[in-house]
């Protein structure tokens, strides 16, 4: 077990949750060498020394580029806003580090197929933010269809949605920038197509619609800018396995804070889930006497792991900045040669090529087709 050096790109809300989930993983999970927290980066030296301070970081500076050459870092975790992506990852991973990257992988196709064409050129792992994945009751899911509990799923509907861009008067900022990406798509469709991608594999074909609730926003200081990016998304989907499908996404939507809705129809019973709820899902299977048939509802518990590492009792809750440490696990794993249940830029890139199809389908009024690749699915 050696001791992974750590740098750490963004203080923000990511930021915030990466910095958690190194400073816990050694604590949780007991099994792995505490990583050293060695450079933190921002965009200026006097919020890089303050943070370094409150997330436990060594060392701070306002240049990213500096943290990417320190022979002191092994690991970048980088936790800034989309645009920034691939020219940090790519850097990193030209210096010989591991990568740890936020969703979306990049703003454009072509950015990603480059972070992509980096990973292998440096036989460093590199790895997306994928969170909710790391659920364990995701991963109960995903062993009930393995084990054919709802039969051959037939239908899936997953919605995302929240509100902190539902009121049409908050201020113009990054994520209603083109340079952003087209909006719901890179910020939440990413995240349903993770889940779609460790339930199902694979998406053939989409048929999409954007939408724009309000033309512009207010700027800081004065004034009003035009929106560049789309708050809602609604997309048909055909799976590979041939199941149908909806996503559909709104970042406008009063009173959703934080829902992931899924729901799975099987032919023998159905699976419902909602992030709202993060340590229940609620199973339907068909047989029984018709008086009593209904959704039962599972709770969490120490029987599904790694529940088990936090707490040794059931029906307590996990929370968000837990499954980034589950994340973070992970990640270590597939660094130290192990298996690992984790989005890689492998994986990322069908994520990136399936929103890259929603997009064009949208603009062009038509069914698109999934672009083929060589991904290998979370293993
Ligand atoms: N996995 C998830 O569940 C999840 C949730 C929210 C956001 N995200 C992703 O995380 C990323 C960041 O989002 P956020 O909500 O944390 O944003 P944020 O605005 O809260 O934080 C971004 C941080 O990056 C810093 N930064 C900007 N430019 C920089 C530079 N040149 N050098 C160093 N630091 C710089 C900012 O100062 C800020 O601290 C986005 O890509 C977003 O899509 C993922």
């Amino acid at each position: 077990m050696t001791s992974l050096g750590i740098g750490l790109i963004g203080t923000g809300y990511m930021g915030k949750c990466h910095a958690l989930a190194w400073n816990a993983v050694a604590a949780v999970f007991g099994d792995v060498a505490r990583p050293r927290l060695a450079v933190l980066a921002e965009h200026s030296q006097e919020l890089a020394d303050r943070k370094a301070q409150e997330l436990g970081f060594a060392r701070a500076t306002g240049d990213w580029r500096t943290l990417v050459a320190d022979p002191a870092v092994d690991v970048v975790s980088i936790t800034t806003p989309n645009a920034f992506h691939p020219e940090m990852a790519i850097a990193a991973l030209e210096a010989g580090k591991h990568v740890w990257c936020e969703k979306p992988m990049a703003t454009r196709l072509p950015d990603a197929e480059r972070m992509l064409a980096a990973a292998h050129a440096s036989g460093k792992v590199a790895a997306l933010g994928y969170n909710y994945i790391q659920n364990p009751i995701i991963r109960l899911i995903q062993r009930l269809l393995d084990e054919g509990e709802i039969g051959d799923v037939n239908h899936v509907r997953l919605e995302m949605d929240e509100d902190f861009m539902a009121d049409p008067e908050a201020l113009f900022y990054w994520k209603s920038e083109a340079t952003s990406g087209h909006g719901a798509l890179d910020d939440f469709g990413v995240h349903a197509l993770s889940l779609i991608r460790v339930l199902f594999g694979g998406v053939r074909r989409v048929c999409g619609h954007m939408a724009k609730p309000y033309a512009d926003r207010p700027v800081q200081g004065g004034g009003r800018r035009a929106v560049e990016t789309y708050d809602i998304a609604t997309t048909l989907i055909e799976l590979e396995s041939g199941a149908s499908g909806v996503i559909a996404l709104n970042r406008s939507a009063w009173g959703r804070k934080g829902r992931i809705a899924v729901q799975l129809f099987g032919s023998k019973g159905t699976i419902v889930y909602d992030q709202e709820r993060m340590n229940e899902v609620q199973l339907y299977t068909v047989g029984g006497p018709k008086e009593t048939q209904g959704f039962r509802t599972i709770l969490t518990g120490p029987q599904h792991p790694p529940y088990d590492k936090f707490i040794p009792a059931p029906g307590h809750g996990l929370g968000f900045n837990d499954l980034k440490i589950i994340e973070c696990r992970e990640l270590i794993r597939r660094i130290d040669g192990e298996a690992a249940h984790l989005i890689t830029f492998e994986d990322g890139i069908r994520i990136e090529r399936t929103v890259d199809a929603m997009a064009r389908s949208a603009h062009e009024g038509r069914w698109v087709e999934v672009a083929a690749g060589h991904g290998t699915g979370a293993a």
